[in-house]
């Protein structure tokens, strides 16, 4: 892959060389012929993506909805999938946390290739991934807690411990108070905010948000990308975040949390311009776009590189933003 490219006329992929690394989790794939990226001993890189796609296809009875999708991310990335309504984000979601099946191509999360998978290891496989789903996906019969405790139940956890851990993870979203609340009492950005409390509840390496702001307000957005935010700078989570929201992307790729003032700061260009392109190193807490058109990955870089681009969709595209 290209870095920072204009993807009008996406090329071929390649090989699937670039993701052969999983050998190390996955012992029935074979080694790859890629060369290993520079060795840096004082800041050891990681050297195998967390997810790959590869020449991906999905369609309907209408049709083909995703033509040949490839990208990788690495640990400690942040991936924003940028894209108008109906371009593909949520199939790509749905696709990398096992939800869906792809018609082609082979996709791998966390060394695991899911195309290989039955349905039962990918029912064990979802235990690992964190989901915030489009629609919220919360249980209104239940309360707050039990909602957001609903998978750390499966742990054997004694009840304080599980309180414990509820309410930990409401705190990190500052919805402690809500613990005996129904969803069905809550605004819409609090319900986000639950939904996001529930995926990180059992400390996920991988967390996938489809959508996390749609139909909010810009105020409630902004807060719902402050959490992602910190759970990228303090819990170290790698993610794929989809939104139509070209400010997402901006305000994930320009700002961090700092833990030591427990404010929310300016990257000061520390971003991740180049990142896994530059032999991985600097991927670790990289945000990187992928803006998706009809299907296809149209653009995939840095955010600054996006800002600089002088193609007329995405200069049309970035002037959408509200
Ligand atoms: N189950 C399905 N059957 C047929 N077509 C589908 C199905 N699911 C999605 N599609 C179509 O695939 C395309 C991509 O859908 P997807 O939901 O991934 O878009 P999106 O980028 O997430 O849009 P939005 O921003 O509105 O959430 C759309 O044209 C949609 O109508
Ligand atoms: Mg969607």
């Amino acid at each position: 892959m290209s870095d920072g490219s204009f993807r009008g006329q996406p090329p071929a992929r390649q090989s699937l060389a670039g993701i052969g690394a999983f050998c190390i989790y996955n012992p029935r794939m074979t080694p790859s012929p890629r060369p290993a990226p520079p060795a840096d001993m004082a800041n050891p890189a990681p050297v195998e993506p967390l997810i790959a796609f590869s020449d991906v296809h999905l369609g309907f009875d209408e049709g083909d909805v995703l033509h040949g999708i490839n990208f990788e991310v690495w640990p400690g990335e942040t991936k924003v999938l940028l894209g108008e309504t109906g371009t593909g984000k949520t199939l790509i979601m749905k696709l990398g946390a096992g939800l869906l099946r792809a018609d082609s191509g082979r996709i791998w999360v966390m060394g695991h290739e899911l195309g290989e998978m039955s349905e039962q290891e990918l029912l064990e496989f979802r235990r690992h991934l964190g989901f915030v789903f489009q629609e919220g996906a919360l249980f209104d019969s239940i309360t707050v807690a039990d909602n957001v405790g609903f998978r750390l139940q499966e742990e054997n956890l004694s009840d304080a411990e599980l309180e414990s851990r509820v309410r930990e993870v409401l705190r990190f979203v500052e919805l402690e108070s809500s613990y005996d609340m129904y969803p069905g009492d809550l605004s819409g950005g609090m319900r986000r905010r639950v939904s996001i409390a529930r995926a990180l509840a059992d400390r996920p390496p991988v967390v996938f948000y489809d959508s996390p702001t749609a139909g909010l307000d810009p105020v409630t957005s902004q807060t719902i990308i402050t959490l992602i935010m910190r759970g990228r700078d303090l819990q170290n989570v790698t993610s794929m975040i989809a939104t139509h929201r070209v400010q997402d992307a901006f305000g994930l790729a320009n700002y961090r949390f700092d833990p030591g003032s427990g404010r929310v700061v300016h990257a000061n260009g520390a971003s991740s311009a180049g990142s896994q392109r530059e032999g991985h190193a600097d991927a670790s807490r990289g945000t990187n776009v992928l803006v998706l058109r009809e299907g296809r990955i149209y653009f995939e870089g840095a955010a600054e590189e996006l800002l600089r681009t002088s193609d007329e969709y995405l200069k049309k595209f970035l002037a959408s933003a509200e």
